[in-house]
């Protein structure tokens, strides 16, 4: 369902000015679908979402069903999505023109009601109580601050279900965000010794794809992923008890050696992952789904392009650019496009040819020590030019944030440090480090308009946000950025290759990526910055998508 706003600014709305609120109706005993009605809302001084819906029921007299208690951000019951985003409506203030709906992933009771019993099923069966086999040592226990850190920042959680209604994990196999805070509430509490791990994968976090989504909306800043689900699986691997490893996971967590084999034989690999019975094979024996489009190799990769420019030296300072998989493999166009505006800018791009995959397809397929090894390789390597204060590049948003936030997680001491904080994507490289005057008088860019529509990675949106790249993509003057209000493209790395969770990875992008794409004019440029985003633009549209780099390094003449 196509959800695109243009909406005013809040501080440009006057008191007294109508808002349009657009709200879904369904009642499941007499409707066969959801529909729409839209009413206009007189604005009041710092006007909350709710309230509008307080007015067409209480002036307007329309019946309408709603949840809300506390309404100060204490009781969760009011989360619905504004305009695409989860919001609590007791909380957020109103926009322009707004269209409400239920959150997603759950059964509708009925207009804006969502069902919370399958929450509440899930919730009882993570045992949400505290076990002790020791004895109670009597008031007060011998317990600190520090000890009981990361099992109280799970109390903060007020049951709002809007991290579940963002998570594109969440199937009949993974319960979702919510419960595995319940779950680390109690699992992350040193008093308790509780079996953890067991009631942890039978609640599904084999399934979470780390994107950090859940993360970045909790309205009350709960760090889901990086306290609750990464505690949990540690609880898991003290226990020993991780997951056992699919030959699935193990080609997945290893696509860097098939990408260098795939790329070897490109003509004969190129045949194969188009061919219908090697497909079937796969579905069959991987359960990798049939109809997605598995990646097709570039002929020329781009640290054998990069070689073949040896003699072309820019005269500058050094920047290291990390050539992920993808784009020395498959989309080796991003890292000429990359190259060539730092050339342009006057730096001497570097390769470190040496350098391992970043690690995070071993990641997301739990394998941690093989993660730990790499990331110990890389950090090593890229160390040596961080300690000069060389930047280090990285344009996929994966890769540049495991390297930034995931390596200290498996790394301790001072190398880590630097070299995460040494590390930047292009945009932010390009808009916060490379001086104002430098940009303008190196870059001169074409008068031609273009308009933009920009889907943001997961991670990037969570953990950096899209200010860089909406920067960046803005610098030249006739440049028009428009972010597609999207949450997860549904691919969430390699999981919508996966059999099991293809509908769902489909369901996810038609909710909003998809229908704003097709609909987009021909002339509009679709921008991408994750791999696997634009993989999956491309097959739910057939429209291609563009790395961020691709166009800037276009607009440039
Ligand atoms: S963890 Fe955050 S987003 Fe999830 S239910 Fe609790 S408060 Fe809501
Ligand atoms: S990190 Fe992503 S996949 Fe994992 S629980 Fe959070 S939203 Fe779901
Ligand atoms: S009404 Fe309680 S959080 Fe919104």
């Amino acid at each position: 369902m196509k959800i695109q706003v243009n909406n005013t600014n809040i501080s440009e709305l006057k008191i007294g000015s109508l808002i349009e609120v657009t709200i879904q109706k369904f009642d499941p005993s007499i409707d066969s679908k959801p529909y729409f009605k839209t009413f206009s809302v007189p604005y009041t001084k710092e006007m909350r979402i709710l309230e509008t819906i307080d007015y067409i029921v209480e002036e307007l007299g329309e019946s309408i069903a709603y949840q809300w208690f506390c309404g100060v951000k204490k009781c969760g019951m009011c989360g619905i999505l504004v305009n695409g985003h989860p919001k609590l409506g007791c909380w957020e203030p109103v926009e322009s023109k707004m269209i409400l709906q239920p959150l997603p992933h759950f059964k509708v009771i009925r207009d804006l009601v969502i069902d919370r019993a399958e929450y509440t099923k899930n919730l009882m069966a993570i045992e949400p109580e505290i076990c002790r086999n020791n004895e109670y040592s009597g008031f007060p226990e011998s317990l600190t601050n520090l000890q009981m850190n990361d099992a109280a920042k799970m109390m903060h959680c007020i049951e709002c279900m809007i991290c579940i209604s963002v998570c594109p994990a969440v199937s009949k196999d993974f319960v979702g965000p919510a419960p595995l805070v319940q779950l680390a509430r109690f699992a992350l509490d040193p008093r308790d010794t509780g079996f953890r791990a067991k009631l942890a994968k039978k609640a599904g976090i084999q399934h979470c794809v780390g994107c950090y989504q859940c993360s970045s909306v909790c309205p009350t800043e709960i760090p889901i992923y990086q306290t609750a689900i990464e505690g949990l699986r540690d609880i898991i691997r003290k226990e020993e008890t991780i997951r056992p490893v699919s030959l699935r996971d193990t080609l997945f967590s290893n696509f860097h050696l098939i990408a260098k084999w795939g790329y070897n034989f490109s003509s004969l690999s190129n045949w194969m992952t188009n061919n219908i019975i090697i497909k079937f094979l796969l579905e069959k024996f991987l359960k990798v789904d049939r109809r997605r489009q598995l990646p097709k190799y570039c002929a020329e990769s781009f640290e054998s392009w990069f070689k073949k420019r040896d003699m072309f030296q820019v005269d500058g300072p050094e920047v290291i650019l990390f050539h992920d998989t993808f784009m020395n493999y498959i989309d080796p166009e991003i890292g000429k496009a990359t190259t060539e505006i730092l050339e342009l800018l006057g730096y001497n791009v570097k390769l470190v040819e040496k350098r391992k995959c970043c690690g995070r397809p071993m990641l997301s397929a739990g394998k941690i020590s093989q993660a730990k090894i790499t990331a110990k390789f890389n950090v090593e390597i890229l160390a040596q030019y961080a300690k000069r204060n060389i930047p280090i590049i990285v344009v996929e948003p994966s890769c540049l944030l495991t390297i930034r936030e995931e390596y200290s997680k498996l790394l301790s001491g001072n190398e880590v440090k630097i070299v995460s904080s040494n590390v930047f994507s292009l945009e932010e490289f390009i808009t916060k480090i490379v001086e104002k005057d430098k940009l303008s008088k190196l870059l001169k860019f074409t008068k031609t308009k273009r308009k933009i529509l920009l889907h943001g990675h997961c991670h990037q949106k969570a953990l950096i946000g899209m200010n860089p790249t909406i920067e960046f993509l803005s610098l030249p003057n006739n440049y028009e950025v428009n972010e597609i209000p999207s949450s997860c493209c549904g691919m969430a790395g390699s999981n919508g290759f996966e059999c099991e969770h293809f509908e769902r990875s489909i369901e996810a992008a038609e909710e909003v990526i998809f229908p704003m794409v097709r609909e987009a004019r021909s002339e509009v440029e679709i921008v991408a910055t994750g791999i696997s985003c634009r993989q999956q633009i491309e097959y739910g549209t057939d429209r291609k998508a563009l790395h961020p780099a691709q166009i800037f390094r276009d607009a440039i003449i």
